[in-house]
Parts: C-alpha cells; structure tokens; sequence
C-alpha cells in the first residue's frame, strides 16, 4: 500500500531523515520505534505532506492510481485516505468533543455516510458519545487521545498514521488505546504506529522497523524484533537500563 524508499529530510541544519526506506502492505499494522530525536514524527509529518522532503518517494497505492507522497498537497493527501493523528493530540480545547469529531470529516461530504463513522467511533469510544457537548479541553490527557483518534477516523482512513498515541497515559489508558488500534486494524485500517512504548508496539505490529538517528537500523516482524537481543537491550529494557 506504501513503499518509501530513500527518504531524506533536512530540518534547519540538521540531516533528520537519512536514506529511509520501509514499506506497509494493505491491511497490515506496521510499527516504527526508536528513541527520543530518532526522526519518527519527521516521517509522519513528511508522509502527510507538512514537511518537504529533500529526495527520495513515498508511493502510495491509491484506488486512482500510485501517488507520491513527497510531491502531493495535503489536502489531496487526505482526500486519498491517509490521515494522521499528531503527537501531541492538537484538539481544538474551547470546541466541544462533537464539534471536534465533525472536523474530522471536513473533506467528505455524504451526511449519512459521516453520520455511520460518527456511531463507529462512538461505539469504539463510549466516552465520547458521553461527553458529545463539553468543552474538549475538559477531556483527561487519554479521553482527548480518543478524541484526537476518533476525529482521524472521521475522514475514514485508509492509511491511519499514528504518533505515540499512549505517550503521558496510564498504563490502564495505554492497554485501553492498544485495544482501539488493534480493533482498527481488525476493522480493515493499514496503519503506521509509531511509538516509544516498543514492547506494546510490537505486540501489535506485523512488521517493524527501528529507526536510530534517522536511519532504519532494523527491520522484521514484531514478533523477530521483540525478540531481537539489540532491540531488548535498547528499548525493552531486557539487560539494560529500564527504557519503558
Ligand atoms: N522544527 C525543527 N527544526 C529543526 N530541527 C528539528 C525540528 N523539529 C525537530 N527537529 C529535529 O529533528 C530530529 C527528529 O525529531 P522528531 O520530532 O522527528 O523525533 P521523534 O523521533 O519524533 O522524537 P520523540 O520521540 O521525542 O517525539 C531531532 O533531532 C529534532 O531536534
Ligand atoms: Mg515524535
């Protein structure tokens, strides 16, 4: 569904990005760990056409035909199904969880068809069919990530890309989130998570890949990488310092 390959990203003076390549076929959940500064969220923002990328493709397979990533507006980037749910969660705090929600789906335009995604995600999130008129602001740090990832899902995603949806959330919060995207992924959605919490990521990735520094130093199954030793010593705390 997406094949990237060779990607370079200068941010200011620094090279963030270095000779990137990974692919994510239709269907599958693909995981990208790596530490703080590695360059994850730069990929994100680059795939989603906020960042300009110096060289290299991103193709994605799109029912009109392979698009290039690297080369698209946003908005055409959106509309051909490939939404992001930032880090950081970016909700509009003042509006209400339903006003959120319906921003989501500012590029479609079939009210029943919104009208079935908003009971999906109302279904997936109990919470915020409850909490439909207060201020998102007045959310908790894990019901506004269910905020942020349902109003992804308004635009109906094809390739959802998710940054560090369990970053600052309770352990409880966190298993509660995994839930959700491994139902997603159930439901159809291919899916780019990204993620410093490894052990969890892998538990649910049919692909990984591990990005050090801005290059991908390690690539295979979530199952092969969990039980990499370099990967347990780096980031699972297996023999080393705790890293989750
Ligand atoms: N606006 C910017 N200008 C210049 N350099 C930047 C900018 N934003 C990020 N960088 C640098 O790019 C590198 C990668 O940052 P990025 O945000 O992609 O990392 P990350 O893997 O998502 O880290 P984290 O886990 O902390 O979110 C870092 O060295 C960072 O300092
Ligand atoms: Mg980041």
């Amino acid at each position: 569904m997406l094949e990237v390959a060779k990607l370079n990203v200068v941010r200011g003076a620094t090279h963030v990005l270095k000779d990137v390549s990974f692919s994510i076929a239709a269907g599958e959940l693909a995981a990208l760990v790596g530490a703080n500064g590695a360059g994850k969220s730069t990929t994100l923002l680059t795939l989603s056409g906020l960042l300009k990328a110096r060289s290299g493709s991103a193709i994605l397979n799109s029912p009109d035909g392979p698009l290039d990533l690297l080369r698209a507006p946003p908005e055409k980037i959106v509309r051909s199904g490939v939404v992001q749910c930032p880090e950081g969660r970016q909700i509009f705090q003042s509006l209400s969880v339903a006003e959120n929600l319906s921003m989501g789906a500012y590029t479609r335009t079939d009210a029943a068809e919104i009208k079935r995604t908003l009971d999906q995600v109302e279904v997936l999130f109990p919470i915020l069919a409850e909490r439909r008129s207060v201020a998102a602001g007045t959310l908790s740090g894990g019901e506004q990530m269910m905020l942020a990832m349902g109003r992804a899902l308004l635009a109906a995603p094809k390739l959802l890309l998710l940054d560090e949806p369990s970053l600052g959330l309770a352990p409880k919060m966190v298993e509660a989130i995994f839930d959700v995207v491994a139902r997603l992924k159930a439901s159809g959605v291919t899916i780019l998570l990204i993620e410093q919490n490894a052990a969890m990521a892998l538990e649910v990735a049919d692909r990984a890949y591990v990005l050090e520094h801005g290059r991908i130093v390690k690539s295979g199954t979530g199952t092969d990488l969990a039980n990499s030793d370099d990967v347990r010593r780096a980031y699972l705390g297996v023999g080393g310092q705790e890293a989750i």
